[in-house]
């Protein structure tokens, strides 16, 4: 039996350009839906445009163009920037589809008939610029309470959904399913409405009088539809003309069948009373069933200031991408605010993330695996000689513990639409990788020869980067296959399946590997000042050479306890290409991520003889570039002429120690 997954995203007003909200919804759908792929169930992902309405003729308008013109051209931008952030929608809807239209009017007509519309006088204070009514509580000295200018009384007829007939419905409806609305704040807030107030019921006309721009009632032609009502529809239209077909059928009403209902209309919180009022009570008076959850996220903001075209602070995805790649950006807005919570957006925070989890934890980690299996195996992926459980190493068990854990952490995060946790869940297994390489040693293996071990350990790390991938796929599909594809593994993880990828084991041994380009490059803080100076010779770029100590001013105790000096221990050097000076160290000074240091001893000494040497670090040292690398601190050694001698101890010490 086939289980379907059916998810969805608002529909976008086509009065604008998209922003990082409508990216952080699709992206979070598309996460899901990917992972639903991945699980081998059937899929329904749907987005689009919402092109009716006041906002949309009034934005055509400004541009001297038919609302139906300007809608062509700006639901483009939507598509294509969902292409750029590799969403993977099945179908895009556009309200002004004729089919969607036509499905409006049927429902429309079925309510009307079943007496859940009623024509009724409105009377009410009516904003003419805004184009909208307000109550008498809401004016303001008879001025709308919006825009300031003077409101006027009008009475008018319009067509009524008598929504309030379903509030106890409703109230149960959300008390009985408790996943209705999500998360559970947001749920008790509309429950605590439901509860407090009277229940109205809904003007779902406008007089084409007042508004051309919509469907026109089928029972009325001098009305057109309210753009909610329309809206809202989109839905349950798709599933009969944009679903994939039902398994064994191709039938309109068994596809609407088999889709209806959504298992997840993802929504911003701004738009929650819409979708858990409206559009439910509209399905109960449809006799349709209701979806499976409502999930209202948060906003954004930038720098912690709500965005705005007037301040001219908006994110544009398409910026971010360009600027930093797809994937990070994705993982970025699932990884930074938990899904329901409101989030902040700054390049510091963003760069901060990018270069501490995407660049040195797993960018790295592929890196520094790939180096030694093409050094040390001829880059060919090695046996792990170890096979049974019995007989594994206990580190390397863990390991294999902790990955094959995290397939059922993952559904139980993802299954309550938890993705910042999901990624948390991962990255435990992409640290214990990396303490993994710290703990086994694999370059003191090496210079021991001991090429079984080395062999196990290499194997045991590039399967545990195949699974990484498989587990960050919904999230960055790119980059996931980027590792699978180093890794020498000639599948594509969208067509595979999760059941038959994650048991542990799967990497074929002897694959030959294909390093490619750095993952994630870091991202240079001070870029736009360092790209304006030339870098003609490494000397320039490097510090000045100490002065001597003699001659200068004593210093006091507290002088010298500001210089923070820790024990380092060695843990990979390789030299910096186009010099003959630097080398690039990664030391462990106790911290969960090792130093990367720059030092400019590699005439004195080969990579190969300063690993495992444990030496002193000056570790609260500004970050310094040499040759466009960050070095995070700096060794001490001293100088015969031309050959240096690093300081190092004459016994064991632990990396971390203070040095005084
Ligand atoms: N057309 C309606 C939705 C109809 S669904 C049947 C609409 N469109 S919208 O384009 O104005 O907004 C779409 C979504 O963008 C909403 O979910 C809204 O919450 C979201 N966001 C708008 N600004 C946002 C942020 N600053 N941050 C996060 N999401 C934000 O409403």
């Amino acid at each position: 039996m086939h289980k379907k997954f059916y998810i969805t995203t608002p529909i976008y007003y086509v009065n604008d350009v998209p922003h990082i909200g409508h990216a952080y919804t699709t992206i979070a759908a598309d996460v899901l839906a990917r992972y639903h792929r991945l699980l081998g169930h059937d899929v329904f992902f749907l987005t689009g445009t919402d092109e009716h309405g006041q906002k949309v003729e009034k934005a055509a308008l400004e541009r001297g163009l038919t609302p139906k013109a300007h809608a062509d051209l700006l639901t483009v931008n939507f598509q294509k920037l969902w292409k750029k952030l590799e969403i993977t929608n099945d179908a895009f809807i556009r309200t002004t589809d004729r089919e969607h239209i036509s499905v409006v009017q049927e429902l429309l007509q079925k309510l009307y008939d079943k007496g859940e519309i009623e024509r009724r006088t409105y009377e009410g204070w009516y904003c003419t610029p805004d184009e909208r009514f307000w109550t008498e509580k809401e004016i303001v000295d008879n001025k709308c309470p919006d825009c300031g200018r003077p409101v006027e009384r009008i009475t008018e007829d319009n067509y009524f959904f008598l929504m309030s007939r379903y509030q106890d419905r409703l109230i149960r409806h959300i008390e009985d399913h408790p996943g209705y609305i999500r998360p559970e704040s947001r749920r008790n807030e509309v429950l605590g409405f439901l509860k407090s107030q009277k229940l109205g019921d809904l003007c779902i006309s406008r007089p084409k009088a007042r508004l051309s721009w919509g469907i026109e009632l089928p029972f009325d032609r001098d009305f057109v539809t309210y753009v909610w009502f329309d809206a809202l529809v989109n839905y349950l239209s798709a599933t009969r003309y944009l679903s994939p077909a039902a398994k064994g059928s191709s039938e309109p009403s068994k596809r609407e069948a088999f889709w209806w209902p959504a298992d997840h209309h993802l929504v911003g919180k701004d738009i929650l009373t819409t979708h858990s009022v409206y559009w439910s009570t509209m399905l109960m008076a449809l006799g349709l069933p209701l979806p499976g959850n409502i999930f209202a996220h948060g906003w954004w903001t930038r720098d912690g200031k709500k965005m705005s075209k007037s301040i001219g602070n908006v994110i544009d995805p398409n910026e971010v991408a360009d600027a930093h790649g797809v994937d990070s950006f994705r993982y970025f807005v699932l990884r930074e605010v938990p899904f329901g919570l409101d989030g902040d957006f700054s390049i510091e925070t963003f760069t901060t993330r990018f270069n501490t989890e995407l660049a040195n934890d797993l960018g790295n980690l592929l890196s520094r695996v790939l180096t030694m299996i093409g050094k040390y195996f001829d880059g060919r992926i090695p046996p792990p000689h170890l096979v049974t459980d019995e007989n594994a190493h206990p580190i390397d068990l863990k390991l294999r513990m902790k990955a094959s854990a995290i397939p059922s952490a993952i559904a139980e995060e993802l299954g309550s639409l938890s993705f910042s946790k999901y990624l948390q869940e991962v990255w435990t297994l992409v640290s214990l990788a990396n303490r993994y390489v710290e703990e086994n040693a694999p370059w003191t293996l090496a210079k021991n020869k001991d090429l079984d071990r080395l062999g196990a350990v290499l194997y045991t790390l590039s399967e545990s980067l195949r699974l990484i991938a498989l587990y960050l796929y919904p999230v960055m599909p790119s980059t996931s296959q980027k590792i699978w594809d180093a890794l020498g593994i000639d599948k594509k993880i969208a067509a595979c399946r999760m059941d038959t990828e994650q048991p542990w084991g799967k990497l074929a041994i002897g694959a030959v590997i294909q390093p490619g380009a750095q993952l994630f490059p870091r991202i240079d803080k001070q870029k736009n000042r360092e790209t304006k100076m030339d870098m003609p010779a490494e000397e320039k770029k490097q510090p000045a050479p100490q002065p001597a100590m003699t001659g200068h001013e004593p210093i006091g105790i507290e002088d010298f306890m500001k210089v923070d000096l820790r024990v380092g221990k060695i843990i990979s050097a390789e030299r910096v290409e186009k010099s003959e000076k630097l080398v690039k160290l990664k030391v462990d000074i106790g911290t969960e991520i090792p130093r990367q240091v720059v030092a400019g001893i590699g005439k004195s000494y080969t990579p190969e003889e300063l690993i495992g040497k444990s030496i002193v670090i000056v570790a609260n040292l500004k970050p310094a570039k040499l040759m466009g690398i960050e070095s995070q601190g700096m060794l001490l050694a001293a100088s015969n002429g031309d050959l240096l001698a690093v300081a190092t101890f004459d016994r064991e010490t632990k990396p971390g120690s203070r040095v005084k």
